[in-house]
């Protein structure tokens, strides 16, 4: 069984979960979706994992933290990819991707896993999801990175083609 887990705060990475689960069975695969809350849930037996999660102000979300150090020992021994979802990881910019390394580093230094292979995925502008202050700061990022968007509408950069052949890719390793 391939489990993915993920922590979402505005729902793309969830989106991106949802897909790699739907894209496993289609291949035959056996796939449990978790959703992290808190990082303390209990992880499934299984024989390969991906753990996915996205970048808010520098930091994955804790639930992950949490999940990958309390299972690190157990995710060491089998094969595993981390999706790490961002908005950087849609642009082209030399000192946001050295930044989204350093982080993806942080992470794994931090919580003792060290993924087989760490993927950075694009993620979305979610105006239907933020808040006042949300949605002025995600805006003026906006507006930096010369993106029109439509603040009370989505804008998706997640590349779905690219994200099926790693997916792909992890599982014929993970066979
Ligand atoms: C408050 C906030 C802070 C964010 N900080 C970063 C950041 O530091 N670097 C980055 O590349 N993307 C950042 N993002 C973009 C998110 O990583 C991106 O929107 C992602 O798709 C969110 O995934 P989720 O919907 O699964 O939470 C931020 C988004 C928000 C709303």
């Amino acid at each position: 069984m391939i489990l993915i887990a993920y922590a979402t705060t505005e729902g793309q990475t969830a989106k991106i979960a949802q897909f790699c689960a739907d894209r496993l069975r289609q291949a035959g695969h056996a796939v449990e979706l978790l959703k992290l809350d808190t990082g303390a849930e209990p992880m499934p037996d299984c024989d390969a994992a991906i753990l996915a999660a996205s970048v808010h102000v520098g930091r994955y979300q804790d639930a992950i933290e949490g999940f990958a150090l309390r299972n690190a020992l157990a995710l060491n021994k089998m094969p595993t990819l981390f999706l790490a979802v961002s908005l950087a990881a849609a642009g082209d910019d030399a000192e946001e991707w050295t930044d989204l390394e350093r982080i993806a580093q942080g992470f794994q230094t931090r919580t003792g896993w060290q993924a087989g292979k760490t993927c950075q995925v694009a993620g979305a502008f979610r105006f239907t999801q933020y808040d006042f202050f949300r949605r002025l700061a995600m805006r003026w990022i906006a507006w930096q990175k010369g993106e029109e968007v439509d603040p009370h509408g989505d804008r998706e950069y997640t590349d779905w083609k690219a994200l099926g052949a790693e997916i792909d890719a992890f599982a014929a390793q993970a066979a």
